[in-house]
């Protein structure tokens, strides 16, 4: 499998063992990653030297005080932003080799995104919001409706599809960002303070699905202040100052 294929085949090729469990296989590997802001004449080395492995199927959870780097490497992770040196290999490819074009490409097919204040669409449905990531795929309306109304069951808002985000409460709409988050199948889903706005209820359902997405082998990374919400993941890797203070199974 090469991630920096960009044949009309891609989606097909990219759609390789890292979106299921196989718990030997690195799904991305970092090693001495680190980010630099460079601002007004200031530099803010918000990581200094991060390295670690992640193995496909893993859920691990990011924790670390305010300003320690979570969010920065999140977006590396991601490919919303490129280390200032150190590598990022994502499924054994170096993501500095791959040009902006495949980055957004893998970006928008192959990784999902679930932020704290839920990105939604407000003018559009539960149905229509999950269904942006497959704008551009070229499937048949009826069978990109079909995927999103399964997701939506999927994550318990089967009865809500015409519903606006407005008209949800903050979990479902939650539930929704998470839906959308998987439409593409992604390697992984990557969470930023997923349960920062929820109360400790309807976090309690949103990690249940994240564990139950867990347990069909999809690979979560989720960034969270809450020693509670840690406890639901398999792993803790602590931030601190930009650097790894520990990483820890649970
Ligand atoms: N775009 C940017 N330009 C300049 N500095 C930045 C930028 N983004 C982040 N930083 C700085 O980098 C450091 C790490 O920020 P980051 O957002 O990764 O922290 P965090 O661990 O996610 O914090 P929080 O828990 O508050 O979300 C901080 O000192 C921050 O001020
Ligand atoms: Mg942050």
């Amino acid at each position: 499998m090469t991630l920096s294929s960009d044949s009309p085949n891609d989606a097909i090729d990219l759609n390789g063992s890292l979106g299921s469990a196989n718990s030997q296989e690195i799904a991305f590997r970092v090693q001495s990653l680190c980010r630099s802001y460079f601002l007004k004449g200031e530099t803010v080395h918000a990581l200094r030297g991060v390295s670690f492995d992640v193995l496909a199927g893993e859920y691990i959870a990011i924790m670390g005080p305010s300003g320690s780097g979570k969010s920065t490497l999140l977006n590396v992770l991601g490919c919303l932003d490129r280390p200032t040196s150190g590598k990022y290999l994502l499924a054994g490819d170096d993501v500095a080799q791959i040009n902006d074009h495949q980055l957004s490409r893998i970006r928008g097919r192959r990784i999902g995104f679930v932020f704290q204040s839920y990105n939604l669409l407000q003018q559009l449905n539960v149905l229509e919001n999950i269904k942006v990531p497959l704008q551009y795929q070229g499937l048949l309306q009826k069978d990109a409706i079909r995927i999103c109304q399964q997701l939506a069951e999927r994550v318990g808002l089967g009865d809500r599809l015409y519903h606006r985000p407005t008209e949800l409460s903050g979990g479902q709409q939650q539930r929704v960002a998470i839906a959308r988050s998987l439409v593409n199948d992604p390697y992984f889903i990557l969470a930023d303070e997923a349960t920062g706005n929820l109360d400790s209820r309807t976090t309690e359902e949103v990690l249940d699905l994240f564990e139950s997405l867990n347990d069909d082998g999809k690979t979560i990374i989720m960034i969270t202040h809450e020693d509670e919400v840690a406890a639901r993941a398999k792993r803790v890797i602590r931030l601190r100052d930009g650097l790894i203070e520990s990483d820890v199974l649970n």
